[in-house]
């Protein structure tokens, strides 16, 4: 598979019918053993319907959900490891999870029946909330904390060297319960109750092993990682996600996202990293264009830089307006994050919206679950952070409520191997 076939996967008409996890079963007359020539089928399904592929593909030399086109839905979720959880533990619930995770995204229940095949008396393994919903393009990644690598699975001689809780920026509010964590879950998928689901059954199954630190569900992806999608608006009403790597940009994917590391247990992975950006949007609200088009450097309709007239127009950093200084202000915060300005790093972005109720004074807890996937967090996004943290206009409208990174391996390649498997080998 090349580095592009998650994205390949995933990018289809949202008018094509869905098929569900019960009609996979049943209306194509599949068992478990048919799933993996699922992509190989002839057009059409049992109902008479174009099969629509809404299945991102599991396996593959990265995991899905980094480059995979943007899913419009997210549910994250922070762990830690419990107390008395031995590493045999946590190796077999990685073993448990991939399996569940493997299904799941193909459109099936975490395992066969799960839901009511264990009849009357029994707990079910499946919570069943997503039964009759399709694969919805779900992806799920995975990611390792700094705090994992400590002495309690033997896993510290693995540790990258560049896994470290990230430093304080200037201007960070950061409430220590919704940072950090040992390990993460990232599901995304078109359906809001198709992630929850996956995320659910995954915490459930991890029951007495793991417990949840913080979870952030997010509406509305605040990039585009393809050049197919179009660049959808954060919260402040600005497209976002223009400048980002896209898949397509194979080269600079390949330098500035995937780790190289051969033989390594982080080879082919690449590193998560999350920030909750709660926006102060009654301020911004009541800023008038010319202030809110000058933080960003771009104007509001089109997207175009400043001095331009298309979204995808060069920003002009070098132009001047006559005495007036630059044309994108020095302050502005595409000039600030632009790889130009910050010895040529560039990071994937990948947020999501989120509301997440009141604030308790009279405001809406909003803002931009912030999250970035780099090769090399010390080159591609701590300078641009602390670049922005010092100078950036948008930080008059936002605050740096929390802060993690994780190391998301490489992907799995088939039903024998599992997340983390490198990384168990590599420390046995
Ligand atoms: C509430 C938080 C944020 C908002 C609303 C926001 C919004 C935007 C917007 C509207 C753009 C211009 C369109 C585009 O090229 O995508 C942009 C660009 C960018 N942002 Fe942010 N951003 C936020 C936080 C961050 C953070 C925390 C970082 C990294 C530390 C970051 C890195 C970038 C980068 C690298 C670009 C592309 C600059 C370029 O090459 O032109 N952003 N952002």
């Amino acid at each position: 598979m090349s580095d592009t076939d998650h994205a390949h996967g995933s990018v289809f008409g949202d008018g094509a019918s869905a098929l569900s996890r019960r009609g996979f079963l049943t209306g194509a007359g599949l068992g478990v053993a048919g799933v993996a020539g699922f992509a190989a089928m002839p057009p059409g399904d049992a109902h008479g319907d174009a099969i629509p592929n809404h299945i991102v593909p599991f396996d593959g030399p990265h995991q899905a959900g980094i480059t995979t086109a943007a899913q419009d839905r997210m549910h994250f979720v922070s762990l830690d490891v419990l107390a008395g959880t031995t590493r045999e533990d946590l190796q077999e619930m990685l073993r448990t999870w991939t399996a569940m995770a493997r299904r799941m995204t193909q459109g099936l229940e975490a395992v066969e029946d799960g839901a009511v095949g264990g009849g009357q008396y029994a707990v079910a393994p499946d919570t069943g909330e997503a039964l009759d919903l399709p694969a919805a393009n779900l992806t799920i990644t995975i990611g390792f904390g700094p705090s994992l690598f400590d002495e309690r699975f033997g896993l510290a001689a693995a540790k990258p060297a560049e896994l470290n809780d990230l430093p304080h920026f200037s201007g960070d509010m950061l409430n220590e319960a919704i940072s950090r964590g040992d390990i993460c879950l990232q599901a995304c998928a078109d359906d809001p109750q198709v992630a929850v689901h996956a995320v659910r059954v995954l915490i459930k199954e991890g029951t007495g092993k793991v417990a949840v630190r913080w979870s952030q569900l997010g509406f509305g992806r605040t990039s585009s990682t393809t050049q197919a999608q179009a660049t959808p608006r954060n919260l402040f009403g600005f497209k976002d996600g223009t400048n980002n790597l896209k898949v397509e940009d194979e080269n600079l994917v390949n330098e500035h996202v995937w780790v190289h590391a051969p033989g390594q247990w982080m080879d082919g992975g690449s590193y998560l990293i999350t920030r909750r950006i709660r926006m102060l949007i009654e301020n911004w609200d009541r800023q008038v264009l010319k202030d809110q088009e000058e933080t960003f450097g771009r104007d509001k309709l089109e997207g175009a830089p400043l001095g331009r007239t298309h979204e995808f127009d060069e920003l002009p950093l070098d132009e001047y307006v006559g005495t007036d200084g630059p044309v994108i202000p020095a302050d502005a915060h595409a000039r600030l994050a632009h790889h130009s300005e910050n010895n040529g790093a560039r990071m994937l972005r990948r947020g999501y919206n989120f509301i997440d109720g009141s604030d308790g004074f009279g405001h809406l807890d909003a803002g931009l679950f912030f999250i970035a996937f780099v090769a090399d967090p010390d080159k591609d996004f701590i300078p641009v952070q602390s670049k922005l943290a010092k100078g950036d206009k948008m930080n008059e409208y936002v605050r740096y409520e929390s802060s993690a990174i994780f190391a998301c391996p490489g992907g799995v390649t088939g039903e024998k191997d599992y997340w983390g498997s490198k990384l168990f080998e590599q420390t046995a």
